[in-house]
C-alpha cells in the first residue's frame, strides 16, 4: 500500500502530530508514505517527497507543517482535478490523507465522488467544521487569545484605556467568545450577533458608570456592526477569499469618539495560529492522525476522523462541508452575564 497525505488551507498547530502519527502508523504497516507539498497545489504540481522515520523526527511540538500549505483548490481551475489523479496514478498513490479545513475537506469530498480514494482529517483553529466538536489548533490559539487578554488587561488598566483586541474568527466566533469568557473580557463581539454601535458603547459606559476606569472588548475579525455588510468594498486574496480585519480598528476609532474614553486596539494576528501546540491539540493529531490511517485500512473512502465526546469517530465528509458551526445563541448568552 502507498498512501499520500496533505495539508492545506492556513496552517494551524498540530498538524505536524497528525503527520507524525499516519507516517508511524503507516510504516508500522508496511506501507509507503509520499508528502506532496503545499496542500493540493503539490498534487497538481506533482512535488512531493517520502516521508520516513526520519522526516517524522523531531516534529510533534513543532507549529506549522512540514509539507507546506497552500489554499489552492483543484476545483478552482479547469484541467487542475485530471492533473491530481493523473499525478496520483503515476506515483501509484492507492489512497489519499487530506487534513485541511471546509475548503480543502470540500475539495477532497468533490475528488471522493469523482472516483478518488481520500479520507479526511479536520483542522482549523476557527473550531467552525461541522461535524466534529473540536479540530486540532483551536485550544492553542484559544490559550493565546487568552493570555493575550490578560497581558492587555494590566496595561489598560493602568493607563485608564479601552482596548479592543482583535481576534482571528472569519465566520464564526469561537476564539474571541471562548477566550473573551477565558480571559474576563467586558465585551465580547462575534460574527453570529451584530450589534448596533450604540448598544456596544452603552456597555462600556455602564461598566464605567460603576467605578471601573478601563475596559477590554474581543472582537471577532468577522465581526460586523448591525446593518452593515461585513464584505462590503473588501480586497479579495489570491485564492478569492475576501481580506478581513480593520473591524478592531473601527471599533476603536467610534468607541473614543462618542464616549470620551482613550481607546487602543490590538490585533493578535497570525500569533494565534503560530508556535507550539497545547497537550490537547498534540494529543488530537496523535489520535486523528492514526484514525485516519484506520479509515485508509478499511477502506472507509470518502470519511473523515472526528471527535465526538472523548472518542474518535468516522462521519462523512459531506456531513463536514457545507455547512459551519456557528456559535449558538445560548452560548453568547453565557457570556453576556459578564458584560459591562
Ligand atoms: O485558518 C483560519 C484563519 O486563521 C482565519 O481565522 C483567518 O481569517 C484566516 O485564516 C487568515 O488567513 P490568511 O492566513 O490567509 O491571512
Amino acid at each position: 500500500m502507498k498512501i499520500g497525505i496533505l495539508t492545506g488551507g492556513g496552517d494551524c498547530p498540530g498538524l505536524n502530530p497528525v503527520i507524525r502519527a499516519v507516517v508511524r502508523k503507516a510504516l508500522s504497516k508496511g506501507w509507503e508514505v509520499i508528502g506532496f507539498r503545499y496542500g493540493w497545489k503539490g498534487i497538481i504540481d506533482n512535488v512531493s517527497e517520502k516521508l520516513d522515520m526520519t522526516s517524522v523526527s523531531g516534529i510533534l511540538h513543532r507549529g506549522g507543517t512540514i509539507l507546506g500549505t497552500s489554499r489552492t483548490n483543484p476545483y478552482k481551475n479547469p484541467g487542475d482535478v485530471e492533473k491530481v489523479k493523473a499525478n496520483m496514478k503515476a506515483q501509484g498513490i492507492d489512497a489519499l490523507v487530506a487534513i485541511g479545513g471546509e475548503d480543502t475537506l470540500g475539495a477532497a469530498n468533490k475528488l471522493y465522488k469523482d472516483g478518488v480514494a481520500v479520507v479526511g482529517v479536520p483542522k482549523t483553529i476557527d473550531n467552525d467544521l461541522n461535524a466534529t466538536d473540536f479540530t486540532f489548533g483551536y485550544d492553542t490559539a484559544l490559550n493565546i487569545a487568552m493570555e493575550c487578554l490578560d497581558r492587555l488587561h494590566t496595561t489598560a488598566e493602568s493607563h485608564n484605556r479601552v482596548i479592543v483586541a482583535e481576534i482571528m474568527g472569519r465566520h464564526a466566533g469561537w476564539i474571541a467568545l471562548e477566550s473573551g469568557i477565558a480571559g474576563g473580557a467586558d465585551l465580547i463581539l462575534i460574527p453570529e450577533v451584530p450589534l448596533t454601535i450604540e448598544e456596544i458603547c452603552d456597555t462600556i459606559k455602564r461598566r464605567h458608570a460603576r467605578g471601573k476606569t478601563f475596559s477590554i472588548i474581543a472582537v471577532s475579525e468577522g465581526f460586523h456592526l448591525k446593518n452593515e455588510d461585513l464584505v462590503a468594498d473588501k480586497e479579495l486574496d489570491q485564492f478569492g477569499h475576501v481580506k478581513l480585519g480593520g473591524i478592531g480598528q473601527r471599533i476603536a476609532d467610534m468607541i473614543e469618539k462618542k464616549t470620551g474614553f482613550e481607546t487602543r486596539v490590538t490585533v493578535l494576528g497570525h500569533i494565534q495560529r503560530g508556535g507550539s501546540p497545547t497537550a490537547f491539540d498534540r494529543v488530537l493529531g496523535t489520535r486523528f492522525g492514526l484514525g485516519a490511517v484506520d479509515l485508509i485500512e478499511a477502506k472507509k473512502f470518502g470519511q473523515m476522523v472526528s471527535l465526538r465526546g472523548r472518542d474518535i469517530v468516522d462521519v462523512a465528509l459531506e456531513a463536514a462541508v457545507g455547512k459551519l458551526k456557528t456559535v449558538p445563541l445560548d452560548w453568547y448568552e453565557t457570556a453576556r452575564t459578564f458584560f459591562g
